[in-house]
C-alpha cells in the first residue's frame, strides 16, 4: 500500500474555526451524541488480552447501558446486556473477573458463557416456559486488530448508520500489521476523570501546536512541528511525528522494551484518532490506547492502556514504567489544558476562534463530527 504523508499545514483549509459553545456545554447536544454516535456506531471497549481465558469478563458502560464482555468456552467473545431475562436485575456489579457461568443474584437464573439460559429454578412448573426463549440479549460485537468493539444499533431497526466492523475498518486494512496489535498485552491501565467535554481531548490529541508550552519534555524528544499525516479526513485521522535520533518517548529518553514488531523506522511515532472514542498511539516499543467515555457535557472518563509485545515482559530490558510515567505526565498536562478550555468555553465571552495551520487535523475531526450530529 502506498500512502502519501503530507505536512500538517498542507491540508489546512483556511477559515476553519473551533466549535460553537453549545457543543461543549449543552445537555441536548450531549444526548444527541449519546444517541447518534455512542449507541449507534462502533465504539472501543477493550482488547482481547483482557480476556485471556474462557470465563474472563469485564463490564463496559456504553451510552448508559451496561454490557458484560465475556469469552466463552469455544474462545468466542460476546457482549451481553447486563440485564436478567427474569425480572431485569443487573447480573454483574463488579468491573471484571472470572466466571464459569453468569448467575443472577436475585433468583439464581443461570446463563452459560454463550448467553444461553441453562438454569431457572422452578420454571419447569410454568406451562409453556422454554429456556431457549430466554437467552441474554446480545450487542453487536466484533474485533479489529485484537481490539474489542461494540455497536448497540439494533439490527432490526437499523437507522442507516450500521455497518459491519470489517467494512468500517476496510480503509485501514493491513495498515498496522507491523505493530502486532492482536498479540500485544497491557502492562498497565490508568483511569482519568477529566472535567472537560470529550471532544476537547480529541481535538487536543490531534495537534501539537500546544506542545512547546504544555509538554516541554515531549517537545525535546519529538519536534512539535514534525507531524506528517496520511489520513486527513473522515473518521480516522492522523499520521506520524519524528522521534529525535537516539531518543525515546520515555522518562529516561531510551527505548523501554523490545520493539512490538518489525518496525521500519524507530524514529517515528504514529498517532491516530479512531472516531469516536479511540486514540491509538503507536511507538516503536509500545502502543498506548486511550478510550474516551463521555459522562456529561463537562466530564469524561478516560481509560489509558499501555501495551507491549508478550515476549518483552520476561526480559531484563523491560522497563514499562519508563513509558507509563512519561505519558502519565504528558496526559495530565493535556487534561489540565482541556479543563481550562472547558472553563473558558462555558463563559458568555467565548466565541469560536480561528484554527491555526498547525490545527488542520482538529479541524478535520470537527468536520466529521458535525456530519454525524447534524
Ligand atoms: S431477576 Fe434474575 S433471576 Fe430473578
Ligand atoms: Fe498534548
Amino acid at each position: 500500500m502506498i500512502t502519501a504523508f503530507r505536512k500538517t499545514a498542507e491540508t489546512f483549509a483556511a477559515g476553519a474555526k473551533a466549535l460553537a459553545q453549545q457543543y461543549f456545554v449543552s445537555p441536548e447536544v450531549f444526548a444527541e451524541e449519546q444517541d447518534r454516535i455512542f449507541s449507534n456506531q462502533w465504539v472501543l471497549v477493550g482488547h482481547q488480552s483482557q480476556l485471556a481465558e474462557a470465563g474472563d469478563y469485564f463490564v463496559a458502560e456504553v451510552a448508559s447501558e451496561s454490557l458484560i464482555i465475556v469469552r466463552d468456552k469455544g474462545g468466542e467473545v460476546h457482549g451481553f446486556y447486563n440485564v436478567c431475562r427474569h425480572r431485569g436485575t443487573r447480573l454483574r456489579e463488579d468491573r471484571n473477573g472470572h466466571l464459569s457461568a453468569i448467575q443472577c443474584p436475585y433468583h439464581a437464573w443461570t446463563y452459560g458463557l454463550d448467553g444461553r439460559l441453562i438454569g431457572a429454578p422452578h420454571m419447569d412448573q410454568v406451562p409453556g416456559f422454554a429456556k431457549a426463549d430466554y437467552s441474554l440479549h446480545a450487542a453487536n460485537l466484533a474485533l479489529w486488530e485484537g481490539f474489542i468493539f461494540v455497536n448497540l444499533e439494533d439490527a432490526s431497526t437499523q437507522r442507516g448508520g450500521y455497518m459491519s466492523l470489517e467494512k468500517w475498518f476496510a480503509p485501514l486494512a493491513g495498515k498496522f500489521s507491523h505493530w502486532n496489535l492482536p498479540k500485544l498485552r497491557a502492562a498497565k491501565r490508568i483511569e482519568y476523570d477529566v472535567k472537560a467535554n470529550w471532544k476537547l481531548m480529541c481535538e487536543n490529541y490531534s495537534e501539537c501546536y500546544h506542545c512547546p508550552g504544555v509538554h516541554p519534555m515531549l517537545s525535546k524528544v519529538s519536534p512539535y512541528d514534525s507531524a506528517e499525516n496520511d489520513l486527513t479526513e473522515g473518521p480516522f485521522l492522523g499520521g506520524f511525528m519524528k522521534i529525535t535520533k537516539g531518543a525515546g518517548l520515555t522518562m529516561s529518553g531510551k527505548a523501554c522494551a523490545l520493539p512490538v514488531g518489525k518496525i521500519e523506522n524507530l524514529q517515528e511515532v504514529f498517532y491516530y484518532s479512531i472516531f469516536p472514542n479511540m486514540l491509538l498511539s503507536l511507538h516503536p516499543e509500545y502502543v498506548m490506547v486511550h478510550q474516551l467515555w463521555p459522562q456529561s457535557p463537562e466530564r469524561t472518563l478516560i481509560l489509558c492502556d499501555w501495551f507491549f509485545h508478550p515476549d518483552a515482559f520476561n526480559r531484563s530490558d523491560f522497563k514499562p514504567k519508563d513509558a507509563i510515567e512519561f505519558w502519565d505526565m504528558t496526559n495530565r498536562q493535556d487534561w489540565h489544558v482541556c479543563e481550562l478550555s472547558q472553563q473558558g468555553i462555558a463563559s458568555r465571552a467565548y466565541e469560536p476562534g480561528p484554527y491555526s495551520a498547525r490545527e488542520s487535523i482538529p479541524a478535520a475531526w470537527d468536520e466529521y463530527y458535525l456530519r454525524q450530529i447534524s
